[in-house]
């Protein structure tokens, strides 16, 4: 053969396995793999699983890691809740959510007149609720973990210590944050290097200050963070900036195991989480409608299905804004009901299917809420899985935090319902479940959740995304169980979104046809096209071939599956 053209074939075989390993559609392993936003995050993980730790190691170590190289939403300063599934089939959870203060009350976001003061429940000191993070993570360590607590916190010491390569993503941000007059000062410089310059791609990023904070945690455990030096440290910057967060806040704070919330859909199991979060019950009560309609009529992405998963929305979010708050202070919610099959055929009689409903703003609706929050699934060579969501409520939170720590606040008060009895049509909602009080937890949407099959772990996913959290894990679930799409095809495809109030049809731009969009306004919606929903990270087992796949969205583009 000519040599030029051998030269020229090489190179063309070169190429295409170069970019066939990056832009790889899913990942596979046989013996472990963790997912999450950040591939240094999942590293971490997965090398916890090599040194023989279980799936609740390396979940925990994979959290700690986040807080340290994804701090938009990784923390250590938030809170969230985890599903763990053993490799018997056994299904609990833990809630280490927010909880307001013990000086909070139900009018500390009113001026004297009673009306709302525009921001103080999103963007003030008084938006921090308790941290919860390193409760939780201690209590599922301490009951399901394998390793010492001092292995499975060490690798994100050490990503904080010794650094690790500065990402576009965070570039990005920080670059916002010098042009956004109103950032706050330790926003604009939490991206500095110790000679006090703005870092640029591709430096080491080192982090003395959370080092230093995560080292007292791994030395004395969740004590580290809610007693001594750090809870000091924490008190004395909330009351030098005005802030309602005591010793005794954190000294009291308890993460708290709670049972899962369990549906089944066409033989699957479903386990998700419980209030505080309201995930958990909207997601089995819209799996339970599915479950009633003719897929051989409802092909995906058609009208017909857009329609009838937004009419399943809708009515899954008028009950979560009626009904859900946290239930150690609502102790009647009608969980049962709501996610019964029998609740779910007189909903599926409801639907007109030629028509939309109309979410009456009379009754209840609910203020669109924030989007940074962090998704990561592990599953172990066990079977063992664990499927963790938790946030800063906005991204980067509060944007406040003490230098001398090094982590940033969460603005998680801001979930609560700021006013009571006042709710309107532009989606503030004002009923009582989710009023504040001292020491409630504020309800969330965040939607960990473990699909089961046989026993076995079949399917670990969950996502951020504020409300459309709840939305986008239901369909992905969806893709999986009715579709059979792979994982990767699961997380990519359309998603759509319906919160009650506003009542509105928000769909991912470029993956819905102009003649669909048409025909869902012929029938009545009001739709908004976004770029984007979800950033979706899951797992699925495949028990005959034994055999994990693991993809992680790709809007996130330092997302990471990886396994081993
Ligand atoms: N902060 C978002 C959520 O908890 O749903």
């Amino acid at each position: 053969m000519n040599p030029f053209k051998k030269i020229f074939l090489f190179v063309l075989t070169v190429i295409f396995f170069v970019s066939f390993s990056t832009i790889r559609a899913q990942t596979y392993a046989k013996n472990g793999m963790v997912v999450s936003s950040d591939r240094n995050a999942s590293e971490s993980g997965v090398a916890i699983l090599k040194k023989g730790g279980n799936a609740v190691d390396a979940a925990v170590a994979t959290a700690f890691a986040l807080a340290v190289t994804h701090p938009s939403a990784g923390n250590i300063g938030g809170g969230g809740f985890l599903v763990y599934m053993n490799a018997n089939g056994e299904v609990t959870t833990i809630d280490f959510r927010e909880k307001a203060p013990l000086a909070a009350t139900n009018e500390m976001y009113l001026d004297k007149e009673g009306i709302l003061v525009e921001d103080l429940n999103h963007m003030s000191i008084k938006a921090i609720g308790v941290p919860g993070t390193v409760a939780g993570l201690y209590l599922a360590h301490q009951k399901y973990g394998k390793l010492s607590w001092a292995e499975v916190v060490q690798p994100a010491i050490d990503l904080a210590a010794n650094g690790f390569i500065f990402n576009w993503s965070l570039y990005d941000d920080a670059v916002a944050f010098q042009m956004d007059a109103s950032a706050t000062a330790f926003m604009k410089s939490y991206f500095h290097n110790e000679m006090g310059e703005l870092l640029q791609p591709g430096m080491n990023w080192k982090q003395p200050q959370l080092a230093k904070t995560l080292t007292l945690i791994r030395d004395k455990g969740r004590d580290g963070f809610y007693k001594g030096e750090i809870a000091t440290k924490i008190a004395s910057f909330m009351k030098e900036n005005g802030g309602i967060i005591t010793k005794k806040d954190l000294d009291t704070y308890e993460a708290i195991e709670r049972k899962p919330i369990r549906g089944t859909y066409k033989g699957f199991d479903i386990y998700s989480m419980p209030p505080p979060s309201s995930g958990g019950v909207a997601l089995v009560e819209m799996l339970n409608l599915m479950e009633l309609a003719d897929f051989k009529e409802l092909e995906f992405n058609s009208t017909d299905y857009v329609h009838f998963l937004t009419e399943a929305m809708r009515r899954a979010f008028a009950d979560r804004a009626q009904y859900l708050g946290d239930p150690d202070f609502n102790i009647d919610m009608p969980l049962d009901h709501l996610t019964s099959k029998a609740f779910a055929q007189k909903r599926f009689q409801e639907i007109d299917m030629s028509r939309a409903s109309v979410s009456d703003s009379t009754k209840f609706g609910q203020l669109y809420d924030g989007e940074s929050t962090t998704h990561l699934s592990v599953m172990d060579k066990d079977g063992n899985a664990v499927s963790l969501t938790y946030t800063l409520e906005y991204s980067y939170g509060s944007q406040l935090g003490s230098p001398e720590l090094g982590f940033i606040f969460n603005n998680e008060m801001g979930d609560f319902n700021p006013q009571p009895g006042v709710t309107k049509s532009d989606g503030q909602i004002g009923t009582a479940p989710n009023l504040v009080a001292p020491e409630k937890r504020m309800l969330s949407s965040m939607t960990p959740t473990i699909v089961g099959k046989n026993g076995k772990a079949y399917l670990v996913i969950g996502s951020p995304g504020g409300r459309t959290i709840i939305n986008t894990v239901f369909q992905t679930v969806l893709n999986v169980l009715e579709f059979d799409m792979p994982i990767r095809k699961a997380i990519e495809v359309l998603k759509i979104h319906h919160h009650w109030l506003p009542d509105v049809l928000v769909y991912e731009k470029y993956l819905l046809s102009p003649d669909t969009r048409k025909s869902l306004e012929n029938r009545g919606h009001t739709l908004w096209g976004y770029d984007n929903l979800g950033a979706l990270m899951g797992i699925t087992y495949d028990p005959k071939k034994m055999i994990l796949t693991g993809a992680s969205d790709s809007s996130q583009p330092d997302g990471g599956a990886v396994g081993y």
